[in-house]
């Protein structure tokens, strides 16, 4: 029997040439997906990256909330174009305590992975609530009640905890302290050395312009103004992962 006559016998049984088929991807899946539970540089190290603080990840809750995601991919490919527009492309690294992570398929609007520090908070807030007042042609929606919604703040260390269930590496301390460390980063006058410590480089002071007020523009503009600014790049060598 020749070698097509065999193969014949797997194209004229439907069961068989199921098994087959099965047999063969599962070969290709285990090879290719085993290695990553194993390999150290799967996520390779950077500098900087740290979990977010409570009023970032509040604000990213109502980024989630709202479909920024639908219309706002966070993921800058390694391609020139990419990298000339929005700078360094994405690192894995940079999602690890993304939960669930906003990489995003869709770009109705432009990539916000490093949106932060690119525009003022003043812009923002102007821009949230309404768009057409600074980019005249937008159509993106305005999100106005969000400066008027006072930010929910009851459950601030089960957000963390619930988090840490998944493997972010929230301290005792930094649970212990999560609603005072969200209020102390919207608050200009707070004493912030603790938040600090616990969260290097958080922006802190009034994101939406009212300083009396803690709302949910307060935490989503937190959240937008930290994007891509957390890993330090010049300590990052694109051929070793490290300098
Ligand atoms: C219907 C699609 C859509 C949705 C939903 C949407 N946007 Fe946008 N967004 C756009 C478009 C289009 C632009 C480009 C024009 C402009 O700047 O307004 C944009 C621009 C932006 C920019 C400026 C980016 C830059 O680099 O200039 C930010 C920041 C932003 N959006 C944040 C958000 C946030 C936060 C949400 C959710 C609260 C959101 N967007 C929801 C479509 C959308």
């Amino acid at each position: 029997m020749s070698i097509l006559d065999k193969h014949a016998i797997l194209e004229k049984n439907a069961s068989l040439l199921f098994l087959g088929s099965l047999v063969v991807v599962t070969i290709g899946g285990i090879v290719e997906i085993v290695p990553l539970f194993y390999l150290e540089n799967t996520i390779e190290k950077v500098e900087g990256m740290r979990p977010y603080a409570p009023l970032e990840l509040a604000g990213r809750d109502i980024y989630i909330r709202e479909g920024c995601y639908v219309c706002h991919s966070q993921m800058i490919r390694p391609f020139r174009d990419e990298v000339e527009r929005y700078g360094h492309y994405s690192l894995a690294a940079e999602s690890m305590y993304d939960h669930p992570f906003q990489w995003g398929s869709k770009r109705t609007g432009p990539d916000l992975a490093r949106v932060g520090d690119r525009y003022s908070n003043e812009w923002h807030v102007q821009h949230l609530s309404d768009p057409r007042s600074v980019v005249p042609e937008s159509i993106m929606p305005g999100y106005a009640f969000l400066k008027e919604t006072p930010l929910k703040i009851t459950n601030v260390s089960m957000m963390l905890q619930a988090n840490r269930t998944v493997t972010v590496p929230y301290t005792d301390a930094m649970i212990a302290e999560a609603e005072a460390d969200l209020k102390a980063q919207a608050d200009p006058n707070a004493d912030t050395t603790g938040l600090l410590e616990r969260y290097p480089k958080a922006k802190v002071g009034d994101f939406d312009g009212d300083p009396a007020k803690l709302t949910e523009m307060d935490a989503l503009v937190a959240y937008l103004q930290m994007l891509g600014t957390l890993v330090d790049f010049s300590t990052y060598d694109d051929a070793t992962g490290y300098r």
